[in-house]
């Protein structure tokens, strides 16, 4: 029997949590356009454009900006299985659910997995990853830059000079920070760094931006060999154990992606339209000013959380400026209030993991869901959603609070 289902006709909603977000339209249009064969040169041309544009996204001069398909977790495993062979020991700082990640994937890779854990809520003092990094003496360090689950950014601006003291990789993954906090890798001393399209960079889920410096291109080409079959003649294998993902084997990558363009995979086409698309948006507007639109919103969604008589969780002074934990009142059902939110308005805001299951709301200004429109009509929402589950609250301050935020002289002329 055949069984067909209904065309495909999703309802419209606003995607306020920690990511994916609402993709901007100039993306969706990327990517209907037509296809074009991977050797096309028209399409290795949109292909080196991409790198030049991730280049100027990472703030890096690295040679090897480029885009692993898949998710954001992709990217990460292709940076991890590339420089972590088996044996190799790995640090990991761990101050959320995506430290313990990176520890999974790494485990994954065989390597000797040494973490350190902050209190879900804080982050690292540099001082406290230099204590451990002359202690673990890793081959690598690998560290979440803004962990979604806990609503924190780790600083950075110390960690890799750390690392170069000490002889170490320093791998980050800035998943949710890309495109809304500063990621400076070159001034940073961050080897590589991978993140994903979904969050501040306004796109979808399906391709994740990766940069590698020298220190790391070098690391993964000790492990370099290729395919039978598409060998080029003359080609000597590095003396490094063969990396054990074929699909994310760097040093293969770097073929695909260098003039060689020796066959690797089919580079996923309207992904690489949608990449050159979000990074193409986000220079436009200017790096500075995407930073500020985001702490602006970051800001007045916080201060009408506040006005509503909501705590935000977490260190104040290192919360992430693209997603906020909110402290879910005593006596609230937290799931009933997203389920709501979601049926009345249309409006998603996330849960949480592990210690903060229950625990915290997160709300998301993201990319291109980081506008005042978005966080007015969040605020309003969720304010009439608890009124409605009995919450006392002062009626009517959040928005007002939010609106206060948006009309001071230093939000005036910025893009909102
Ligand atoms: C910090 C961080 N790292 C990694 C990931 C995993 O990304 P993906 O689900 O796109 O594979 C996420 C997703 O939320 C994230 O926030």
């Amino acid at each position: 029997m055949i069984e067909t289902f209904e065309e495909l006709n999703p309802s419209p909603r606003l995607l306020m949590g920690p990511g994916p977000v609402n993709c901007d339209p100039r993306v969706l249009r990327a990517m209907s356009m037509p296809m074009l064969g991977q050797f096309d040169p028209e399409f290795t041309r949109y292909m080196n454009e991409t790198m030049a544009l991730l280049r100027q996204v990472f703030q890096t001069r690295n040679r090897w900006s480029f885009l692993v398909n898949g998710t954001a977790r992709p990217g990460i495993e292709a940076l991890l299985t590339s420089l972590v062979a088996p044996g190799d020991r790995v640090l990991v700082p761990v101050f959320g659910r995506f430290g313990h990640l990176l520890c999974e994937i790494a485990h994954r890779c065989r390597a000797d997995v040494r973490a350190i854990h902050a209190e879900w809520g804080t982050v690292f003092p540099p001082e406290r990853i230099e204590e451990a990094v002359r202690e673990h003496r890793p081959k690598l360090v690998a560290l979440v830059h803004g962990d979604t689950s806990t609503t924190m950014a780790q600083p950075l601006a110390e960690i890799g000079a750390i690392c170069r003291r000490h002889d170490a990789l320093l791998f980050v993954d800035a998943t949710a920070t890309l495109g809304g906090m500063d990621v400076r890798t070159d001034e940073w001393s961050l080897d590589a760094v991978s993140a994903g399209l979904q969050k501040c960079l306004s796109g979808r889920p399906g391709s994740s931006p990766v940069t590698l410096g020298e220190r790391a291109a070098d690391a993964a080409n000790r492990r370099k060999h290729i395919e039978e079959g598409i060998t080029p003649e003359g080609f000597q294998p590095g003396d490094g154990p063969v990396i054990q993902s074929n699909y994310f084997d760097l040093p293969m990558l770097f073929d695909y992606w260098s003039e060689s363009r020796l066959n690797h995979h089919t580079e996923a086409t309207s992904m690489l339209y949608a990449a050159r698309e979000c990074a193409r948006i986000l220079l436009k507007e200017g790096l500075p000013a995407a930073f500020a639109r985001h702490r602006l919103a970051s800001a007045a969604l916080t201060a009408g959380l506040e006005a509503m008589g909501l705590e935000i969780f977490g260190d104040a002074r290192h919360r992430m400026a693209n997603v906020t934990g909110v402290v879910i009142l005593d006596g609230i059902d937290g799931e009933a209030v997203r389920r709501d939110l979601l049926e009345n308005f249309g409006i998603e805001i996330g849960s949480s993991f592990g210690p903060l299951k229950g625990r915290i709301w997160r709300i998301g200004t993201m990319g291109y869901n980081c506008r005042k429109q978005n966080v007015l009509i969040c605020l309003g929402a969720l304010e009439a959603t608890l009124l409605r589950h009995g919450a006392h609250l002062p009626a009517g301050a959040a928005v007002r609070a939010a609106l206060a935020v948006y009309s001071t002289p230093e939000a005036q002329g910025r893009a909102h």
